[in-house]
């Protein structure tokens, strides 16, 4: 009997991740794993910090090189999927070449969104999505020079932290009202604002890029409000867009992201698809949902390794992230929108945790610089622990005491 064909598009954190899963579960047929960067599959999270701080030592690949041939899995870099076609079951490759497929699984991420106000600048302008990005912003960013960041959410803060360090002069531009507005709750926009200017960071907030320009060997912004901001070089992130094209072009259902069911399986049978590029139903709030994270990735490939091989999928807890800037360790799970919060600890003194509290019941969490406390709060948050607002506020209860009823 010939051997299930399992194909994964898209060798990032997910493809890769679900590649080993299948594996880890038993599974013993062909799985090729396809992605069109020249890397190994690696992580992002260091690209913003260790791989800029120090290039040297930071490693980012996300299993040892042998680790694939270990396993029995198929890499094929620097390979392009061109289409996919669902009713004979196979994949065409950029070389040519067709692959028949029983089971296809779509990790194919998300893309930088594009600034063209910016582009169109040519030289100068930057953006960060990629190994190879990274190791072009390790010869941009440097002491000394004007970086102008565009975008204050993850990427922005994280590279504002990284060229501090490095002793280059930055410019913070974000148009929105608040930073990381996607994904944190604006209660700690002032406090995150006040730790990047007193390392030095100029904060330009509630304001966008009106006219860019190159003026006598510097970039010239200005801003909505009038102000000019100049720098050596500009690095932009100002969001993802997932890259749903494969799916489209194959008739799956997509909107804003391919859309899966909690067990990662699309409109069609044969088809699954994880990672920045799935927008998964979420059974507790009714709606669909695409999340960003590195915790994402991981959870939704393990789900989708397991649907593929008809195993029931485990489930799902509150979603989870960090990030590391400025010295800080910033930790965020759950809802961030639609809650009461409460601070424990001083805002402004590292070692906070911010409570997001919804009907007595916890729905989200924020800690600063106090990772210990996030394994609670995450179970807190997922076993729908309700409670008077007294104990959610008192800090002299830890939220582990809370866990057995306070
Ligand atoms: P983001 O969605 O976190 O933030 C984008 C920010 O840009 C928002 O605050 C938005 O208001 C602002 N913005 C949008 N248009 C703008 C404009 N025209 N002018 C000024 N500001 C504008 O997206 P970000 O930071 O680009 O991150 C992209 C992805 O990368 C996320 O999924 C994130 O989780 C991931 N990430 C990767 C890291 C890595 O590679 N190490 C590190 C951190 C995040």
């Amino acid at each position: 009997m010939n051997k299930a064909v399992f194909v994964i598009v898209g060798a990032g954190q997910a493809g890769a991740v679900a590649a080993a899963e299948l594996r880890r579960n038993g599974f013993n047929g062909r799985v090729v794993l396809i992605g069109d960067e020249p890397h190994a599959p690696y992580e992002r999270p260091p690209l913003s910090k260790e791989l800029l701080l120090h290039p040297e030592t930071a490693r980012c690949q996300l299993f040892p090189d042998d680790f694939y041939a270990e396993h029995n899995i198929e890499v094929r870099l620097g390979t392009r999927v061109t289409a996919i076609d669902p009713a004979a079951r196979h994949v065409s490759l950029n070389n040519g070449e067709t692959l028949p497929f029983d089971r296809l699984l779509l990790a194919t991420g998300a893309t930088v969104r594009r600034l063209p106000l910016l582009d169109q600048l040519g030289e100068d302008i930057y953006t960060l999505r990629t190994l190879d990005d990274a190791r072009v912003l390790q010869s941009v960013i440097k002491r000394g020079r004007r970086i102008v960041l565009v975008g204050g959410g993850v990427v922005g803060l994280e590279l504002a932290s990284s060229a501090i360090d490095l002793g280059a002069h930055v410019t913070i531009v974000e148009q929105a009202p608040m930073v990381m507005g996607r994904c944190s709750p604006a209660i700690l926009n002032e406090y995150l604002c006040k730790v990047h200017s007193e390392r030095g960071a100029v904060l330009h907030i509630g304001t966008a890029v009106t006219h860019a320009c190159r003026d006598n060997g510097e970039i010239a912004l200005t801003l909505a409000d009038g102000t000019r901001v100049t720098g050596d070089a500009i690095v932009y992130g100002i969001g993802v867009e997932p890259d749903t094209s494969l799916a489209s072009a194959a008739g799956l259902e997509v909107d804003n992201g391919i859309l899966v069911d909690e067990r990662a399986r699309t409109s069609h049978p044969a088809i699954y698809a994880a990672g920045d590029a799935a927008k998964q139903w979420d059974p507790h709030t009714g709606h669909y949902r695409r999340l960003e994270t590195w915790e994402n990735a991981n959870r939704q490939a393990v789900a989708a390794a397991k649907s593929m091989m008809d195993i029931d999928a485990d489930k799902v807890g509150a979603p989870w992230f960090w990030t590391d800037q400025c010295g800080l360790n910033i930790q965020f799970a759950g809802d961030m929108t639609g809650a009461q919060w409460i601070v424990r600890g001083t805002m402004g003194e590292p070692g906070f945790m911010l409570l997001g509290v919804c009907d007595d019941r916890l729905v989200a969490a924020v800690m600063v610089n106090r990772p210990r406390d996030m394994r609670s709060a995450r179970m807190l948050i997922d076993k729908q622990v309700r409670l008077a607002p007294e104990s959610w506020r008192d800090s002299q209860q830890s939220l582990r005491s809370l866990l057995n009823g306070g």
